[in-house]
């Protein structure tokens, strides 16, 4: 018989629904099922219903500037009891996720953006990690082995306002200028989802290498919560599993393929979500074939061409791994970071305003990361 002490112990190691399909998602010897699994790039599930999208608010050209098909081709899914989730399955026009790859992996991490990284070594070390590594890199393909490489390192980088992981929280006084075509891109895609005028104020980029997951968490700390949060996703596939507002609620999972975008709104903003695992590649870890076309970039697009040897590096590198970018508007139109104004109020006082919060957060955003 199942005392409450034992009860209590269960809940204390966290063994609700939510965790038991995490562990199941993540054991790999033997593999787990992933027959359960939701494949929006062949859907027949009877949870998944197909989604119109608003092609209206943005242009066909502005959208293809950000490297994505036309609204209207673009095959967006719903999920019954899960309103105001939005998954768009690889809207990307062939060849132009080879850009956003190439920004995440070379240009997001470096300064005055934050990684990983900067929390074991100096600016100096990690001012150009991309440099540091292509070398090294190229020469691995001779067969050599050697010790991992900053790039193979990097877990996860913060853009905008930087996500602060201790205190769980966002600062006026961390912020450095968001990227201006991920802002793009952004913007068009969350217009077309019924959100015009987002604001991209802060970015976590995840990097995963194949026995990298997520821990299970719920994004509270932006400060307007009617705001999207928008996540895109390349290179290997991963389980997404999008729970409920209660850990002991069973979540669905589902296969976030390159190029996938998701959107969680409305009433899906503040639902646990969880990345168990990337799905084992198949033998000769090949990379979609839309990915290996070379975008045809005009010069007034936001996104450009990719030199041969960048991309030489880029697919090496997705081979093993998959990058999301999550993408938030941190405040409302007018707001503001609460005591923005308020420096006059004593420590005492603020403490006690922020503490309920910050131990929710603490236990409800723990990023957890097994790697
Ligand atoms: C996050 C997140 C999911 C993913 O960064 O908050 O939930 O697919 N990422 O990596
Ligand atoms: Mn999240």
């Amino acid at each position: 018989m199942m005392t409450t002490k034992m009860a209590a112990s269960i809940m204390e190691h966290g063994e609700d629904a939510f965790r038991k399909m995490f562990k199941f998602y993540k054991r790999r010897n033997p593999p787990p099922d992933f027959s359960e699994v939701i494949n929006f790039s062949k859907p027949c599930n009877d949870k998944v219903f197909n989604c119109e999208l608003n092609s209206t608010p943005i242009s066909e050209e502005d959208v293809s500037k950000a490297g994505l098909r036309p609204v209207t081709d673009w095959k967006a899914f719903g999920l019954h009891g899960y309103p105001g989730f939005i998954f768009i399955s690889n809207p990307f026009l062939p060849g132009s996720q080879q850009y956003w790859v190439k920004q995440c992996l070379k240009i997001y991490p470096q300064k005055p953006n934050v990684c990983n990284l900067d929390m074991h070594m100096s600016s100096v070390e990690t001012e150009n990690i991309w440099e540091r590594s292509i070398d090294v890199i190229r020469r691995k393909g001779c067969g050599k082995r050697e010790a991992k490489t900053l790039l193979e390192k990097l877990r996860w980088v913060t853009l905008g306002y930087h996500y602060d992981w201790n205190s769980k929280t966002y600062s006026p006084d961390h912020y450095t200028p968001f990227p201006k075509e991920l802002h793009s891109l952004s913007h068009r895609v969350a217009a077309a989802c019924g959100f015009p005028g987002f604001n991209a104020e802060a970015g976590i980029l995840n990097y995963y290498r194949s026995d990298s997951s997520l821990g299970i968490h719920v994004d509270e700390s932006e400060l307007d919560h009617t705001r999207p949060l928008l996540s895109f996703s390349f290179g290997q596939t991963s389980v997404f599993l999008l729970g409920g507002t209660k850990r002991e609620e069973r979540p669905t999972a589902m296969f976030m393929h390159s190029g996938d975008i998701m959107v969680m709104s409305g009433p899906s903003r503040l639902l646990y979500h969880a990345v168990p695992c990337i799905v084992p590649a198949p033998a000769g870890n090949v990379l979609p074939p839309c990915m290996g076309q070379r975008p045809e970039a005009q010069d007034d697009d936001i996104i450009q061409s990719v030199s041969e040897e960048d991309w030489e590096v880029c697919s090496w590198y997705l081979q093993t791994s998959r990058v999301n970018v999550t993408v938030r508007q941190v405040l409302g139109s007018g707001q503001d970071f609460p005591g923005a104004q308020a420096s006059h109020l004593s420590s005492c006082e603020k403490s006690e305003e922020e503490t309920p919060k910050n131990m929710k957060r603490k236990s409800k955003s723990g990023y957890e990361r097994d790697t």
